[in-house]
């Protein structure tokens, strides 16, 4: 069964990215399901440093072709300058390596216009969105009311479309904003150009990775964010418009539930989260500084798409079992294990705490966390140096330890521990 599906279980920014890699290096399709250029996958290769928010991560292998799934929602402007990132890079990002969906949807300025002018109405109320249009996008596809990339292939009724999209937009945008109208011209033009640049990209992309796997290949489902931002099995209202979870794969890539094989989960060794909502392992003062980094880094813990500083905390077992079950997580990745190389000790949550009693799992789903106090298992740290590390045996036996305690909390194997930022400094086992 040759579909693998590469998910978050955290609030994103896992390293998925950095997962993708590895494993596209013997996939022939490496493709997005879900969300928009709210993402962001950074992957090093040697000295380059690849930022990636629309793109699968996947097409840096030269082997690969990148598909863009129906589950997506596609901002022109950004596609293009990853087009032209990728390819000043020395990595091909034509139409015969990179193929969108005909029935993915289209992020307009109109829909950014909207997501800032509704993030500002809710007052102390933010979800703290990228700002990206995310919402709007997702909120025209579910009220019927969206624009699909195959509507890019007929010149003169998607320039009408874009202009009535654009003047509906406008009443919301003055009537109940009051915000600023857009120029529905201005934008009907600007379109109608990235639609003549498209036109050779769109396809039926659910189709062609049918007979990929028809043919035997291999096909990698790249997530994005993870699954606490999930639309659903989130941290409700706190989440993103999209379902990053592995079932959100199979409906983002036109796909059926019995060709996925594996789900492979990627969790940090400690957890982030970018935004407003609920996060009880949260530190603050000076052991957020110290799991965050200052900034100096690529890989420091700061938005990839905003640049905003991430809150951090403990390991957070009780929603790692969580969204092991929900996606029914086959593997488990840590990543950033060398992050807390050097600590004392290490707190792992493995339980909440409520009217006197411990719960193992939650009786609600995630969205009110509200009446839970975390309760943490005091683990020893280690103080060498893991880098290097490339097999079990190469790992202290405080993390080794560590790495048994998370495995055994949720049930799956680890499979693969990431010991560094670049390609090379993983751990397989
Ligand atoms: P939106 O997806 O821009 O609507 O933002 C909704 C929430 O999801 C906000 O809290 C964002 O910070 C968060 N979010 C969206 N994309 C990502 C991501 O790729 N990594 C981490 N957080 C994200």
């Amino acid at each position: 069964m040759p579909l693998e599906i590469v998910i978050g279980t955290q609030w994103g920014d896992e390293g998925k990215g950095r997962v993708v890699d590895l494993l596209s290096a013997r996939a022939d399709i490496v493709a997005r399901y879900n969300g928009g250029d709210n993402a962001g996958h950074t992957v090093t290769v040697g000295e380059k440093v690849f930022k990636l928010h629309l793109i699968p991560s996947g097409i840096i292998h030269p082997g690969t072709i990148g598909v863009i799934g129906n589950g997506v929602v596609v901002y022109p402007p950004t596609l293009f300058s990853e087009i032209e990132m990728l390819e000043q890079n020395g990595v091909e990002a034509s139409p015969q390596r990179l193929r969108l969906s005909h029935a993915a949807h289209l992020i307009t300025p109109a829909h950014r216009a909207l997501d800032r002018a509704q993030e500002a109405a809710r007052g102390a109320g933010q979800i703290g969105t990228t700002g990206r249009g995310i919402g709007p996008a997702y909120t025209d596809k579910a009220a019927r009311r969206g624009i699909r990339l195959e509507e890019m292939l007929n010149p003169e009724a998607f320039h009408k479309r874009m202009l009535a999209h654009v003047e509906e937009a406008n009443q919301w945008l003055v009537g109940v904003y009051q915000a600023e109208a857009l120029d529905p011209q201005a934008v009907a033009d600007e379109y109608a150009e990235y639609a003549e640049k498209m036109r050779p990209y769109i396809t039926d992309t659910s189709l062609l990775l049918w007979q990929a796997l028809q043919n035997g290949q291999t096909v990698l489902a790249e997530g994005a964010q993870g699954t606490l931002l999930d639309l659903d099995h989130g941290t409700y209202p706190f989440v993103t418009s999209s379902t990053p979870t592995a079932a959100g794969a199979l409906v983002g890539l036109g796909l059926g539930p019995g060709t996925a094989a594996r789900v492979i989960g990627v969790t940090k060794a400690f957890q982030t989260r970018v935004g407003a909502g609920p996060f009880p392992t949260e530190v603050s003062g000076e052991m957020a500084t110290r799991l965050r980094g200052t900034g100096a880094n690529p890989w420091d813990e700061y938005g990839t798409t905003t640049g905003r500083p991430r809150r951090v905390g403990w390991l957070d077992g009780v929603l790692l079992r969580y969204a092991v079950r929900v996606n029914n997580v086959t593997d488990l990745v840590v990543t950033k294990l060398d992050v807390l190389s050097g600590l004392p000790s290490i707190l792992l949550c493995t339980g909440y705490r409520v009217n006197g009693n411990v719960l193992a799992d939650l009786p609600l789903g995630p969205a009110d966390l509200s009446p839970f106090e975390p309760v943490y298992e005091e683990l020893p740290g280690w103080t060498a140096d893991v880098r290097g590390a490339r097999s079990w045996n190469d790992l202290p036996r405080e993390a080794q330890h560590y790495l048994s305690r998370i495995s055994e909390l949720c049930g799956v194997p680890v499979c693969q521990v990431s010991v560094g930022p670049e390609r090379e400094q993983v751990v397989d086992l």
